[in-house]
């Protein structure tokens, strides 16, 4: 049911440059991406068994702007984890009483999968971004 860690979700105000130091470590940097329908510009760091996703305020209304207020250095915004059906996931979710944040109906994300965040609350305080595999 549940798969990979897909990637680790980093917010900053310059994900190009918050980026740059893995560089140093040898890591593989993508190009910047803006999503305007998320409200970002991505960087992924790709690593052998996960990504670094950099994500950077994208817009006057981006999704991370208030948790950039809270965390001027950038701080550890999301974690995404791969599921083989994103529906079956999210409705057996529902019923084990876990909140679907939106509309529950799965977006589009940064590598052209439909994804799906879910409230902190019901993950022992991390907001969980789950992406069909
Ligand atoms: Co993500």
């Amino acid at each position: 049911m549940l798969g990979r860690l897909n990637h680790v979700a980093i917010a900053v105000y310059d994900a190009e440059r918050a980026a740059r130091i893995y560089g140093a470590l040898g890591a593989e940097i993508s190009a910047a991406v803006p999503l305007p329908e998320h409200g970002v510009i991505t960087v992924f760091v790709t690593l052998p068994n996960t990504k670094i996703e950099f994500i950077q305020p994208l817009g006057k209304t981006s999704p991370i702007a208030k948790f950039l207020e809270r965390n001027a250095d950038g701080g550890i915004h999301h974690i995404c984890y791969d599921v083989p059906d994103i529906i079956a996931a999210r409705d057996r979710l529902i019923k084990e009483g876990a909140r679907v944040l939106g509309d529950g109906v799965p977006k589009i994300g940064a590598h052209g999968k439909p994804v799906l965040f879910l409230h902190p609350k019901d993950f022992s305080g991390a907001l969980v971004e789950i992406e069909q595999a």
